[in-house]
């Protein structure tokens, strides 16, 4: 693995000295990142990456739960190159496109054949994919001549990017608070979360339990004034809250009672990470609108996509009108080289049938790791689904309690594994486990075995 190591150089200095001090960093205090500089990663081979002082780690994190298809693909590397050689960019607004975006929207919708998808708008992030799914399904009612559905409900926990509609939609206060107001109009339900809830330990009963709260505040509110829910098939950052089996098919039910659209928010899900190709598929629903960014290009470049079905396009489909203009889309609508990135990382999705890996690999880790709540302290529960796994952390294992993240136990014990030679991401009171799709056995092995050290290495030093 030549690959992954990194010669010093004069560089590394000027790296060192300068980071943190002029770069504000996603989700944090600009003074913390200040005082204690990020990580800084130079290479990235498979599943694993290499920091500036050339210690090399198993990537426990798969970049940001994107890089599915591992780090340095040759195959993803030279479409991108291959591209660049004909041209890197060309508008998509006003009577323009590039080939690569053709090609990913042909196999996009030839994807979710399943789904009945039948169109997809480009962008550049998840967050831009949730926006134009917001934005798409109000123009939607109003095309069908219902402009009083406006509004969305969502998750409690759930996690919808940061732009002020995702935002106006999150489940959490943290990401709220700072820039509100928000968008009028949007309700958060409960989230079926089994391990902390007030209804009932029982699935089923759980999941009745949160359709009824949905179906009560459809009432209340009206369902003449209902645009859209958005969920995540599994939330993710909100702390990997796996719902009940039954919970997504429900779901589906009682917003057809209403006519509601479904979108979901594939944005950490699609592609394999849950071990079906979508997470809802895994479920065995069929959403109406879908949004993708993160694994459709391994993160190679950044691409978000939005799909809608049969059902909504068909809105669009009676016939030109100065209502049915989409004005909406991004400079980066369709970008050639995202797109480029994009065909090549979906077959190599596709090849090695990485949602089947995806599931193996994810028992794997969750039968290596199930033993822990046995014996630590801080691990209240291990759960997940496929390659998506988070280990809640405990103040009070009894009463549930979560850890204060400010007490930084999340940030010890993953240092700890760090020592171990894998990086995992403590996320609040979850540590969060997202490797790339094609991690082998020995590799999920390292991941256990790191995570079991690092929680013994904390009941001793606690
Ligand atoms: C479910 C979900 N939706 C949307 C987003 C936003 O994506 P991005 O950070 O690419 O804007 C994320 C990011 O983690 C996500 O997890």
């Amino acid at each position: 693995m030549t690959s992954t190591q990194h010669t010093p150089n004069p560089r590394d200095n000027f790296l060192r000295e300068n980071n943190g001090r002029h770069q504000i960093h996603p989700m944090t205090h600009p003074l913390i990142i200040e005082q204690r500089p990020p990580r800084i990663i130079v290479k990235g081979e498979g599943s694993y990456v290499t920091d500036i002082d050339g210690k090399t780690y198993v990537d426990g994190v798969g970049g940001l739960w994107n890089v599915n298809v591992g780090h340095n693909r040759p195959e993803v590397k030279a479409a991108i190159a291959a591209q660049m050689e004909d041209i890197s960019y060309y508008s998509s607004f006003a009577g323009t496109v590039t080939p690569p975006s053709i090609e990913l929207s042909t196999k996009i919708i030839e994807m979710t054949a399943e789904e009945n998808m039948a169109r997809v708008l480009f962008s550049a992030n998840g967050s831009d994919a949730v926006e134009t799914a917001l934005k798409l399904s109000r123009q939607y009612w109003k095309l069908e001549g219902e402009p009083e559905r406006t509004g969305f409900i969502s998750l409690k926990q759930g996690y919808h990017g940061i732009q002020f509609g995702g935002t106006s939609v999150n489940g959490s206060t943290l990401y709220r608070s700072a820039s509100g107001p928000l968008l009028p109009g949007c309700y958060q339900v409960d989230s079926p979360w089994t391990y902390r809830n007030p209804y009932s330990e029982d699935p089923e009963a759980l999941s009745e339990a949160v359709i009824t709260q949905i179906d009560r505040l459809i009432q209340h509110q009206g369902a003449h004034t209902i645009a859209a829910f958005i969920a995540e098939p599994v939330q993710g950052a909100g702390g990997i809250i796996v719902p009940p089996a039954s919970f997504w098919p429900r779901l589906r039910q009682v917003l057809d009672k209403y006519g509601i659209l479904l979108i979901s928010d594939e944005v950490v899900t699609g592609f394999g990470r849950t071990g079906a190709m979508f997470g809802a598929r895994g479920w065995g629903v069929k959403p109406d609108i879908m949004c993708f960014a993160k694994g459709i290009t391994a993160g190679y470049i950044p691409l978000g996509a939005t799909v809608i079905n049969e059902r909504v396009f068909a809105a669009w489909q009676k016939g030109i009108d100065p209502t049915g203009f989409i004005m909406h889309g991004y400079t980066a609508t369709g970008h050639a080289l995202g797109c480029a990135a994009a065909n090549a990382t979906l077959k190599i999705v596709e090849d090695e049938d990485l949602p089947a890996n995806a599931g193996r690999m994810g028992k794997r880790l969750m039968d290596g790791l199930k033993d822990i709540t046995n014996w630590s302290s801080l691990v209240g529960e291990v759960r997940g689904k496929g390659l998506m796994v988070g280990l809640d952390l405990v103040a009070d294992k009894a009463s549930r309690e979560p850890i204060d993240p400010g007490k930084g136990q999340g940030e010890m014990v993953a240092t700890f594994a760090r020592d171990e030679g894998v990086i995992v991401r403590p996320a609040g009171p979850v540590i969060i486990i997202s490797p790339p799709l094609t991690l082998s056995e020995n590799e999920t092995d390292k991941i256990v075995d790191a995570l079991i050290k690092a929680l013994r290495r904390y009941e001793e030093e606690k």
